[in-house]
């Protein structure tokens, strides 16, 4: 059975939170488990740059919620990763989930996925923001199913949450399609 990881990448749960979880349900509603994480519920400390220990180990000498996180990602066939844009790219939270994911880099953990990524913003920065979950994708060499990038004017509108409905439904299918 296919599953699908739904990272959300703000420290709180806000407008983030709101979309991932609108992706996450459309997911389910189409036939593929999901499960939901919140990175604000895991300690997860800064890369401590052995890239050496990474490559030679294939794993992170640094003993935390990485370590879930990791095997979690190694059983899911997609990511959809949520985060708002903080200084116009990802947050501090998940720059810190994209440093640590280098051992899953070198031992190619991620490789074949689907990754579908989601970016919130308030004005500006939110296409760079989906950029940098584009670029973990690709560097993983992860299959990318699509990109939502939305600007808030206030609470989330149903137009959004549709938008982030139609990602979840998109992966879905992208699964079930095999
Ligand atoms: C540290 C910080 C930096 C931010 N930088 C930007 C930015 O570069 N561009 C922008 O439009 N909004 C910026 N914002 C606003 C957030 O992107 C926006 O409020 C977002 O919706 C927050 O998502 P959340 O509700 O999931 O926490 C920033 C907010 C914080 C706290």
């Amino acid at each position: 059975m296919a599953r699908v990881l739904a990272v959300v990448g703000s420290p709180r749960k806000g407008t983030t939170y709101k979309l991932v979880e609108a992706a996450a349900e459309a997911v389910r509603e189409n036939g593929i488990e999901v499960e939901l994480v919140c990175l604000a519920e895991y300690e997860i400390k800064p890369c401590w740059g052995c890239s050496e220990h990474c490559e030679e180990a294939g794993a992170c000498r640094i003993r935390d919620g990485m370590e879930e996180l990791y095997r979690k990602m190694r059983e899911a066939d997609a990511l959809i990763i949520g985060t708002p844009t903080y200084f116009w790219t990802v947050s501090g939270t998940l720059k810190n989930f994209i440093d640590r994911s280098l051992p899953l880099y070198y031992t190619g953990g991620l490789k074949g996925k689907l990754g579908a990524s989601i970016s919130v913003s308030e004005e500006s920065g939110q296409n760079e923001a989906l950029n940098t979950i584009s670029s973990f994708y690709q560097l993983h060499e992860m299959k990318e199913v699509g990109g939502i990038s939305i600007v808030r004017a206030g609470p989330v509108s149903e137009a959004q949450l549709e938008a982030a409905r139609a990602l979840g439904k998109m992966v879905a299918e992208r699964l079930r399609s095999g």
